[in-house]
Formats: C-alpha cells, structure tokens, sequence
C-alpha cells in the first residue's frame, strides 16, 4: 500500500469562533491538498480542534456549562465552519474523542515507562492567562514580564517533566543537515538561533488535577492531566493511528484494536502552523518523536499573522474580519483568492477593506470574469456555441505557464503561483483586444480567423479552469460547466494544450463575479 500525502492544519482552540487567521491557514492547507491530489497523489488533509486546557474550562465555565457541553457546541460551528470554506479535509479531530485520548495515554505510559519522564517541584514565576511558568530570563529589561503574559504570580507545585535538553545538539545537527525542514528559511534561522542562544528547558507536561481538571489524565499519575503540547501535538498522530498506520501504532505499543482501516500517513509531509507556535512544532514536537522512535515529519511551513487595516484582529476592539459575512457577500472564491493573492506564506498580511474591493473588481470581474464571459459569449454569438477546429497560437504561452503553476505548487509557493495564471489571463484578454473577433464577425472573409480566435479563447478558458481548481474550486467548476464540460477540472494533466474538442457544443455563460456597486 502506498503512503499518502498528509498534510495538516494546526488544530484550533475552542475559546472563540474561527476569524481570519484561522481561515487563512485552513485555506493554505486545503490549496495544497488540493494541487497534489489534482497533481496525481493520493492526499490525507488532518483540521480539527484543540479541546482541553484551562482557558476552555474557564470559558466554558463563565457560560455556565460543562466542558464537554460547550465544546460539543462549539465544535459543530467550526465543522460547519470547514463547510463553508469547502475544505476537502478527509477528517477532523477533536482531542475530546477517545481515539485520541486513547493514544495519548497509551504514548504517555510508554515514555513513562522507558524513563522520559520525572516528577519535580516547581517553585517560581507563572502565568496564569499563558499557563506557563517563567523564569528570570523571561523578564524584560527594565525586570518585569511582558504584559502579555497578564498577571505574574509566584507558585509551587509539583508537576511531571519531560526530558528536552539531552536532545538540544542532536536537533541542531538535524536542523542544519535537512533545510528544508522549516520553511521558509528565516524562520529555520530562528529556530537555529534560538538553539545556539539558550540551553534548553525541560518540558513541563502536566498540571495537577486539583488546579486543573479539563484535560487527560496521566495514566501513571490520576492526580495529574496532561498539560497541553503532549495532548495537543500527539493529534499528528493519534488520527493516524485511529486510520490503521502501523508505524505509530507500533510507537505507542497500544491496546487499540480495530482501527477502521490500513493506510500509510506517518511521517507527515506538511504541517502547516503560524509563526507563533513555530517553537512547539520545530523544537518540542521533534525531539517527542524522536524519544517515541518515529521519523520526523518533513516539512513544518510557518505562516505569518493577519492584521486587519495595520492593527491587531482584537475582538474586544472589535477590529475583526469575520470571514462568513465576506464570503456570504461576496462568495467564497473572492475570499479565497484575496488571501492567497495577497499574502505570500511566511510574512505577516495585512487586511484592507478597500484592498479586498479592488482585487475583486481588476482581477476577479474585469480580469478573469470578463476573460471567460466574451469568450464564450462570442462563441454562443457567432458560432452557435460549436467549438471550431483546433488552433495553437497562444499555445506556446499556455504551456509555458501550465509548466510555471506545476512548479510552484511542487513547492507550495501559492502567491506565485497565482500570479503565473494571471498572466496567462492578461494576455488572453489583450489577445481579446488584438484580434478584435467582434470585428471580424462582421467581415465574412475572415470567417476562419474568427474560427480561430474563438477556439483559443474557449481552450485558454477550459486550461485555466484547470489551473485555478486547488484556489477557486467553485469557479472552476462554473468555468468547466459554462464550457458544457462534464466532471470537475481536478487533474493538472488535463491542463495540456488542445482539450476541447471541435465540433463540442459550449453550456450557457453566466457572469462569474457579479459587478457589485459598493
Ligand atoms: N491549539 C494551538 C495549536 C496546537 S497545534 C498542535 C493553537 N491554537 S490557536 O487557535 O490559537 O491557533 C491555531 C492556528 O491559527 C495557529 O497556527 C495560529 O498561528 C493561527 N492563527 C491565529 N491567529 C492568527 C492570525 N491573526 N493570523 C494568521 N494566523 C493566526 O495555537
């Protein structure tokens, strides 16, 4: 059996309702997953949430309701949520679910046994809003904790530990060996920096019962649940498991039996996560596997933050995007384009309300929207909607971009790859401008360069559906049903020059991006 591409999105914490950042990395996610399977692979694409921790319980608890109650609740937002985006992920976790708890246990109770794991006390600084302790080299300058961290109190508390620091040069060693194990590269420098600048910590994994009690209990200690990363990061490959993959079934040495079916997903070949928690995923995450005896995922590909109009998303300042009333606006695609277009995967992006607008009007309506409208509108006019005999002069051009997309997705650079089909666009609407067919259908002596003219652009508009389907799945598929194609533009191989067969009869055309009067 062949190993899938698994591909993942970090998995969301329940506290609040999905917002544009979360959009954005599922969207990222799902256009990957999206061109490898139309690229010929078989793909598994993991989303899902992050249910335990201290600020759910407290959440939930301000609602007045349990836990479990108030994430069941919350999970069916976030599911349809995924719907609405039109994610084509083959399953969503929920940490809550035994098929992970299970796992993780049965993981924690290997590395306990095998000695990865000691009992300490902790006497010293923590935060309560981060839940996380602090030392003296968290304190700023001027000696007091960043204010991001809230209010700072002193505790001591006995808590289980988990053994980073014997792995801090072997990580090095791999980190510098592979480069591309962190993309893109400015941030596998900082992670690599990080590493040569401090001695590593060890990981605290757990918080006692008695403080905390939303969470999974350890199984070699009740008193005590497990603390967030080695509930939260073991999703990797607790679903995995839950799918038969023998290689972490046979890390975690478990009693789970039955996994509904046998597919190969571990090692994952994409995590997708934003720069704040490169950390967990590029330091902890590694050296877990290692100590669990599995290979390394191969990529970890950080995304930067959203800002909406240069400020932080706030909800308390209301400075939000919410992404449902854009895309019951202006339709899904035009969400999906303007934030793949606009921000490239690494830098943090900004969020303009007049910036989303234009790109609407120049490159939706007027660019591709117009393309394919006079196109076949022209076809419907002057042939009946009969596709002519086959032509190639922008064939050249065309196959020069289909090349161009196909790298760029091989190296998920989405941005540029969007850039590449646009310029296929532009020249297609200049060739529009050139070749003038309305003007040719007057003269009856140029029947047959009207044939050809309108055989290129109905073929130009048949590869672009082609190409846009991992970024605008509904548009391409309206692209392919206006040309009364069957079947959705799902294979890049159909891509290739000279598809559309003569004497083929076009469906109806139908404005893709409606002009909108705001
Ligand atoms: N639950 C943890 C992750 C565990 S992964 C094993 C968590 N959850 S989160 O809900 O806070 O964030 C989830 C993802 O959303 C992260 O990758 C984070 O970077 C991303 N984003 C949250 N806000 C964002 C923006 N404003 N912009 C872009 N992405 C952002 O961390």
């Amino acid at each position: 059996m062949n190993k899938r591409f698994f591909i993942t999105t970090a998995i969301y914490y329940v506290n609040g309702q999905p917002h544009l950042g979360h959009a954005y990395e599922m969207v990222v996610t799902d256009v990957i997953a999206r061109s490898r399977r139309s690229l010929g692979e078989e793909v598994f694409f993991l989303t899902g949430l992050d249910e335990h921790g201290q600020k759910v319980q407290q959440v939930a608890q301000a609602e007045g309701k349990s836990p479990q109650v108030y994430c069941d609740e919350l999970a069916a937002d976030w599911q349809a949520f995924a719907k609405k985006l039109e994610l084509t992920n083959d399953d969503f976790v929920r940490t809550t679910e035994s098929r992970h708890k299970e796992f993780v246990q049965a993981i924690l109770a290997k590395l306990h046994a095998a000695g990865q794991f000691y009992k300490k006390t902790y006497n010293g600084f923590y935060s309560t809003k981060e839940e996380t302790f602090l030392t003296d080299k968290d304190r700023l300058p001027d000696g007091t904790f960043d204010p991001a961290y809230g209010e700072v109190i002193e505790l001591e508390e006995s808590n289980y530990w988990f053994k980073l620091r014997d792995h801090q040069q072997w990580l090095v060693d791999y980190l510098e060996a592979n480069p591309s194990f962190v993309q893109p590269d400015y941030r596998r420098n900082e992670v690599l920096g990080f590493l040569k600048n401090r001695t590593l910590e060890d990981l605290c994994i757990s918080r006692p019962a008695s403080r905390l009690n939303w969470g999974i209990p350890l199984p070699f200690d009740k008193d005590f649940v497990t603390y967030v990363w080695f509930d939260a990061l073991v999703n990797y490959i607790s679903i995995p498991a839950a799918h038969g993959d023998a290689i972490v079934l046979a890390a975690a040495k478990s009693e789970i039996r039955n996994p509904k079916s046998e597919i190969e997903l571990w090692p994952a070949d994409i995590h997708v996560i934003g720069k704040d928690i490169l950390k967990f995923h590029a330091v902890f995450w590694p050296i877990m596997l290692k100590v669990m005896g599995l290979p390394l995922p191969k990529q970890i590909l950080v995304h930067g933050w959203w800002q909406k109009e240069g400020a932080k998303i706030s909800k308390s300042t209301g400075n939000i995007v919410d992404p449902i009333a854009v895309i019951d606006e202006w339709g899904l695609d035009a969400f999906r384009f303007y934030v793949l277009r606009e921000l490239d995967i690494g830098p943090d992006g900004n969020w303009t309300d007049t910036g989303f607008k234009a790109r609407y009007q120049a490159e939706l309506a007027n660019g591709l929207g117009n393309l394919v409208n006079r196109s076949l509108s022209m076809l419907k006019r002057y042939r009946n909607g009969i596709v002519p005999a086959k032509h190639d002069e922008p064939s050249a051009e065309a196959q020069k971009v289909i090349a161009e997309t196909r790298s760029l997705l091989e190296q998920n650079q989405l941005q540029a790859a969007l850039q590449s089909i646009w310029v296929l666009i532009t020249r297609a609407n200049q060739y529009v401008d050139r070749t003038a067919p309305f003007k040719l259908a007057k003269d009856p002596a140029q029947a047959t360069r009207l044939d050809e003219v309108l055989y290129n652009l109905a073929e130009i508009c048949r590869v672009l559906a082609v190409l846009l389907w991992p970024f605008l799945p509904g548009t391409a598929t309206k692209i392919y049903a206006q040309l009364g194609l069957t079947g959705a533009p799902d294979k890049f191989a159909d891509a290739a020059w000279g598809g559309l067969k003569p004497g083929h009869k076009i469906g109806e055309p139908a404005p893709l991006f409606p002009r909108k009067d705001a």
